[in-house]
């Protein structure tokens, strides 16, 4: 596949031409728009880059070959080439680097697609994409899989991808989040039960086990679970039967097992709290995913990729990174990793108005989504926590309350209670309120 390139301007078509050669990926220049509409065909390119003054070619392109993205440059409004199709818009002069950037992060996403798969997987590092050819070969297989991950790197997302490419992906993916449910009802949920088995058992239900049959099932945040609980887990996934609580013979079901968890494993198991056998069995194909400071060049892809996503479901104009942003993102550590920094995103759309995202409109440190283990809010209350969040978030929309309110997802009413609840007890610093009272940006409420 090729990158079409469209400028009258030759100089900038060379440019491009050079730049996309020495990215490994063949160009396609034209300084000419009908011969360039004569040449362009979904069977040849999946990019095209095209000057904004030829706004008419990006909107026809886009129409009759929706597969093809279009990057947008110029030096004039993003606005009109984003609202007729175009992915990105490039500001002239641009650096080599925003265009590496954007031509890489559109090569990375699976279908080089428009629409926005819930389920794809987007990176460009080097490191992540070595994973994914493992992921790649062993997929097909029957071998269960132990993905190992700090939260919000995108461990249940990897597990879905192994499915859709797995022997299996006919049949059901069904996961269960082992963490959420309390032990005492765990059993019947993954092995389902017997009507009568127990008060209020009125009918027999299938467990989780049952309803994988044929499929994949995930357990997700496997090491919650208790040693007795363990040691049946371990007899299923030796015999592959299951025992529905209440029942009295077993049962063969034919599935394929996925772990996961954000727990040192090594250390659970040496605290006696994870079973060695059950580790060995689920430990088949070990697969690490690396938090996300540590592979910083899948942080302005993924941006992207969540700017798309939300601008389409909240039927939002795309907007564009300016460099400030890029590195305030490409700066900050991620604690939450690859969740964190879709929250980012999103409250970063919320709150510009206009097309372009600047490094002040990226608000970081108020996710909660860290693991706990480096959680500087381990030792609050919850009461404190929750004070602290409303309150820099306040701070950073300068008091705007509707505005806080929305980034919260609570109503304002109820933001107006906290916080005079907060001033009646003399806990709402001075600071907050000589912000909000300078009439700038205060919403009275
Ligand atoms: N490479 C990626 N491409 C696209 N989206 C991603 C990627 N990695 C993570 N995400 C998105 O980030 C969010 C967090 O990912 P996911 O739920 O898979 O993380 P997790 O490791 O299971 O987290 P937790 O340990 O908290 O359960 C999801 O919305 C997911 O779609
Ligand atoms: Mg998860």
């Amino acid at each position: 596949m090729s990158i079409a390139i469209l400028d009258p301007d030759k100089s900038i078509v060379d440019i491009l031409t050079d730049l996309i050669g020495d990215m490994g990926e063949s160009p396609c220049p034209f300084t000419n728009k009908d011969k360039f509409l004569g040449a362009i065909d979904p069977k040849t390119h999946n990019i095209a880059i095209i000057s904004d003054s030829f706004t008419d070619v990006i909107e026809g392109t886009k129409q009759v070959y929706p597969s093809i993205e279009i990057v947008a440059m110029g030096f004039g409004d993003a606005t009109a080439c984003l609202s007729v199709g175009a992915a990105h818009y490039l500001k002239k002069p641009f650096m080599a680097n925003d265009i590496r950037e954007i031509i890489r992060a559109l090569l990375a996403s699976p279908k080089g697609q428009s629409e926005v798969d819930k389920w794809s997987f987007i990176t460009a590092d080097q490191s992540m994409k070595k994973i994914l050819e493992i992921i790649h070969k062993i997929a097909p297989t029957q071998a269960p899989v132990f993905i190992q991950g700090e939260s919000g790197t995108g461990k249940e997302i990897i597990a879905r991808y192994i499915h859709k490419h797995s022997k299996r992906n006919a049949g059901p993916y069904v996961g269960i989040n082992l963490a959420a449910i309390p032990d005492t009802l765990l059993e019947s949920e993954l092995f389902g039960f017997e009507k009568g088995a127990f008060t209020g058992a009125y009918a027999t239900r299938l467990g989780k086990f049952e309803l994988a049959q044929g499929g994949t099932i995930l357990l997700d945040e496997v090491t919650e679970i208790s040693l007795g609980l363990q040691a049946k887990l371990l007899r299923v996934l030796q015999e592959k039967q299951i025992d529905r609580v209440g029942a009295n013979s077993p049962i063969s079901v034919d599935f394929r097992v996925i772990a996961t968890t954000n727990r040192p494993i090594e250390e659970e198991i040496k605290e006696g709290r994870f079973r060695n056998d059950l580790f060995f069995r689920l430990n088949v194909i070990p697969i690490k995913i690396p938090p996300l400071r540590a592979r910083k060049n899948d942080i302005i892809p993924l941006a992207m990729h969540f700017i798309t996503k939300i601008a389409n479901r909240e039927k939002f104009g795309e907007k564009i990174l300016t460099q400030g942003a890029k590195d305030t993102l490409t700066e900050y550590s991620w604690p939450g990793n690859v969740r964190e920094l879709e929250n980012a995103v999103e409250r970063a759309m919320i709150l510009t108005d206009g097309s372009e995202i600047a490094a002040d409109n990226i608000m970081l440190g108020i996710d909660m989504t860290a693991a706990p283990s480096q959680n500087s809010a381990v030792g609050s209350t919850i009461h404190e926590m929750e004070k602290g969040l409303i309150l820099s978030t306040l701070d950073h929309v300068d008091g705007n309350r509707t505005k806080a309110a929305t980034l919260l997802g609570i109503s304002i009413r109820t933001l107006r209670n906290k916080l005079n609840e907060y001033t009646e007890k003399g806990q709402f610093s001075d600071a907050l309120s000589v912000k909000t009272s300078n009439g700038l940006s205060h919403n009275p409420s």
